[in-house]
């Protein structure tokens, strides 16, 4: 069984319930209907219920009836949402006024569910930028305790199984980070670990990354690693860890004996952590297209509940898949 069916496999029967706010989508009904069917999670669609279900019966969807329907809209609570919403923000200036125009959107609307208890996590982003779904879990779910920063990680499936563990990687941030600082980064590290762990089933050796080895260049930005590294170790001491590396030297086992001696993880490792947005980003959709390397992903760490983002690009298995991820975390795994 591959990786994706398992995390599949896992999710089945475990009943949690999902909340997915861009349900008049066509991409999101049909992920939605065969969610369902496959008793990976119990669904709450938000949006305008005559849309869902004529779009249902347009579409010949057969199992949304069994869904939870929430309209933004015509919703009869409101005032009870916009209320817990108002506490949760007033002190940052928001009025009751326009605590009571945020619950029309159903990105807040499928948060608020979540705290209120209504829900146990949350996929988006078919239709919505990233940082449209980002902010309100930022706003009203917040992180983990002991987490200052939330990331985004891909469990990345290779062609090539020499690579990582039997061809499974998993890069981060590739989602939410501009410019992490070294303490960002080696929360990071260590909300990554986990995710190889719990999510994709690996034994995490990490690798911090940069456009130097053990020294070869000087710079603010490879002190910046080499802090991020030390900073990880102190959280978690028993974590496998090196840094910085470059990347050959992290996954190519001759360049990470000859770069970087004496490594624990130089040259095999399977989890690989970029100094910035832009060299993670760029990396993970690099690598997708030119090695023809399944994404999975970005699965959101370090927020207090399981919400993630999909890429507008996705397709129906992107969501379904992603779903069966946020059930998996839900789950606690
Ligand atoms: N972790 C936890 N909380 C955060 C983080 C973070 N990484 N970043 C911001 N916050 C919190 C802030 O503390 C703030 O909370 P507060 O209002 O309670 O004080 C709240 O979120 C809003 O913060 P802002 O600074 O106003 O953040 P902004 O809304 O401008 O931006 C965002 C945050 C949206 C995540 C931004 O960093 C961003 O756009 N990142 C890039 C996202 C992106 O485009 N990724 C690439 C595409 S994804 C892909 O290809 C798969």
């Amino acid at each position: 069984m591959d990786l994706i069916q398992l995390i599949r496999q896992r999710a089945i029967g475990t009943n949690k319930r999902i909340v997915l706010p861009e349900a008049e989508e066509e991409r999101t009904l049909r992920a939605a209907d065969d969610i369902i069917n496959e008793n990976i999670a119990h669904l709450i669609l938000i949006g305008n219920e005559n849309t869902i279900k004529a779009n249902a019966k347009h579409w010949d969807l057969k199992h949304i009836a069994k869904a939870t329907i929430i309209d933004p809209i015509e919703n009869p609570r409101k005032q009870y949402f916009a209320d817990k919403l108002f506490e949760i923000r007033k002190n940052k200036g928001l009025t009751i006024d326009q605590a009571l125009k945020l619950v029309e959107n159903p990105l807040y609307l499928a948060v608020l569910l979540i705290k209120t208890g209504e829900a146990d996590g949350e996929v988006a982003g078919a239709n919505n930028a990233t940082g449209d779904v980002l902010r309100p879990a930022f706003q009203i779910v917040k992180t983990k305790p002991g987490i200052s920063s939330v990331s985004g990680a891909f469990i990345m499936v290779l062609k090539d199984k020499n690579f990582g563990q039997n061809g499974v990687l998993v890069f981060a941030d590739c989602a939410v980070n501009p410019d992490p600082t070294a303490k960002e980064l080696a929360e990071i590290a260590v909300a990554s670990a986990n995710t190889a762990k719990a999510i994709a089933g690996i034994e995490p050796r990490v690798a911090m990354l940069s456009f130097s080895t053990k020294g070869s260049a000087t710079h603010e930005k490879v002190d910046k690693i080499v802090e991020a590294t030390a900073l990880a170790k102190e959280m978690n001491p028993e974590l496998l860890i090196d840094g910085e590396l470059q990347a050959d030297a992290a996954i190519i086992e001759a360049i990470g004996r000859k770069k970087a001696p004496g490594s624990p993880i130089a040259g095999i490792a399977n989890v690989l952590v970029f100094p910035s947005l832009e060299s993670g980003n760029i990396a993970y959709k690099l690598v997708q297209r030119l090695a023809g390397a399944e994404a999975i992903g970005p699965v959101l760490q370090g927020l207090a509940a399981p919400i993630n983002d999909l890429s507008r690009g996705c397709s129906v298995e992107d969501i379904i898949n992603l779903v069966a991820i946020t059930v998996n975390q839900a789950n606690g795994e």
